[in-house]
């Protein structure tokens, strides 16, 4: 170990040894708070008092948040390592951005395609924020359409090959509304073990039950369905196109058909295999060639590939009117998309389709960065090539010193700990885009290499909540 590196270990550690636990930042799953004041830190370790305002001061998901927050950030800031959490950004969020006073190569964004900046999107988000505002102000169903609405939904529905399509101002809420209002109690959800947690909400809203099946693993899927099918009612398979913590590839096409076998409906989220699978990068049913009609409900954000925000889904004619005027959440009870998302969503659909060589680009990166890091010996988990790239750093303080090093040193990428990630497995998470250029996708193997020798020394343990 170089002396910089024994410096710099010596620092994150002696953490440890004046009463501050030790380090350091990892992204946590979806949700983490925003860092507390530090006197926040010692909540975990002494009950609050609670009273007018502080209900929820000893609430054990509150409490441990919001003390293992301040840990990090004590932590990040005493070692001389920055924060990664919620950083504060000054840019686009494209391939290099403006963080911490100076530019850093960026793979913390699924802007696969470099679309949330492309001026055309752009273009497109002002002039229907100009048109229409820059609220919808209602839902749909009271206060009207708007014909961009109409315009995506069709063009939605043409890709899929299936009768009707309906944008959402969220993709979470649209798995979680959907599952919401198609399921109920008697009826189950049989989901790939990885699936998002939007699915697992979706579960708990309707109150169905929920049995999960080895990840990507059709036989697996058929014995479940085997054991437990005959005990319910309505039964739907949820899969993934790509998943968002592991950058595998669904086995969409064999574990639909094992599912239809089972009468089993399938609904399959493609937030972030849509704009990234297939030729033209019409999702998971391009890349298999299979019917739209295979699949019962595909689902889809506008947030990731097409550089937008909001949600899709995209299914038979009734059903999407139905869901259109009926189900809360994505429909009733909550507003129509903003014009402008929905604009530059549409815009995002036309650069696509006028630049499918933006996906082929994104595919020679991915392989590109894949090659570079097994070339350095890393653990990519169970992905191959892909454009999500896990890079397992075992042990949350080693997966959160080196994204904290390597943004000291102009690569933003985030890490990953439990519960998102099984403990033991956690991982610095890359992706990838069709801007990244070569240079940039070596240097960062390069630095990520070393980085992670760095880090054999830390401990493998989690930051203390
Ligand atoms: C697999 C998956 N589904 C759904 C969502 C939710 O999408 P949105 O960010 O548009 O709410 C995400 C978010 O990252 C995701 O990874």
């Amino acid at each position: 170990m170089s002396e910089s590196a024994r410096d710099l270990a010596r620092k994150l550690l002696s953490g440890s040894g004046n009463g501050v636990k030790p380090p350091v930042p990892a992204t946590r799953g979806a949700g983490a708070a925003a860092a507390p004041p530090p006197s926040a830190a010692r909540a975990g370790h002494t009950r609050p008092a609670r009273g007018p305002g502080r209900q929820f001061a000893d609430h054990p998901e509150v409490a441990s948040t919001v003390a293992k927050q301040a840990a990090i950030a004590a932590i990040s800031a005493q070692s001389g390592l920055a924060n990664p959490l919620f950083l504060p950004r000054n840019s686009p969020n494209d391939t290099v951005i403006r963080a911490l006073d100076s530019e850093l190569v960026n793979f913390s964004a699924y802007n696969y395609l470099g679309l949330s900046s492309h001026p055309r999107v752009v273009r497109a988000a002002k002039d229907a924020l100009d048109q229409y505002g820059a609220s919808a102000s209602a839902s749909r169903i009271v206060s009207g359409e708007i014909p961009l609405y109409g315009e995506i939904e069709q063009r939605l529905a043409g890709i899929y090959g299936v009768g009707d399509a309906m944008v959402t101002t969220s993709g979470y809420l649209t798995n979680a509304g959907v599952i919401g209002f198609l399921l109920r109690e008697g009826d189950v959800a049989f989901c790939d073990s990885l699936i998002h947690g939007s699915v697992v909400s979706g579960t708990q809203w309707a109150g169905c039950r929920r049995i999960n099946f080895r990840h990507n693993d059709p036989e697996s899927l058929r014995s479940v369905l085997r054991m437990s099918r005959s005990g319910f009612d309505r039964a739907m398979v949820v899969l993934e196109g790509h998943y968002s913590m592991d950058g595998t590839v669904g086995r969409v096409a064999e574990l639909a058909a094992i599912a239809r076998e089972f009468d089993c409906a399938v609904m399959v989220d493609e937030a972030h295999s849509f704009g990234v699978f297939g030729a033209r990068g019409h999702g998971i049913r391009e890349h298999y060639d299979m019917a739209g009609t295979d699949v019962d409900i595909w689902m889809g954000t506008l947030s990731k590939a097409l550089g937008s925000v909001g949600g899709f889904i995209a299914a038979d004619a009734d059903l999407i009117a139905a869901m259109k005027a009926s189900a809360p959440g994505v429909a009733m009870l909550t507003g129509a998309p903003a014009p402008s998302a929905i604009g530059a969503a549409l815009a995002g659909l036309d650069v696509l389709e006028a630049e499918p060589e933006r996906v082929s680009r994104l595919w020679d990166n991915a392989r590109l960065f894949d090659t570079a890091l097994r070339d350095r010996d890393l653990d990519l988990g169970e992905s191959h090539g892909t454009p999500i790239v896990p890079v397992i750093v075992p042990g949350e303080i080693r997966a959160g010193f080196v994204s904290g090093t390597l943004l000291r040193r102009g690569v933003y990428a985030g890490a990953i700990s439990a519960p998102a990630v099984p403990v033991g497995k956690e991982r610095l998470r890359f992706f990838i885009t069709s801007e990244h250029t070569g240079a940039q996708l070596v240097s960062a193997a390069d630095l990520l290499a070393e980085t992670i020798e760095l880090a054999g020394n830390l401990p493998t343990s989690a930051v203390p909540a």
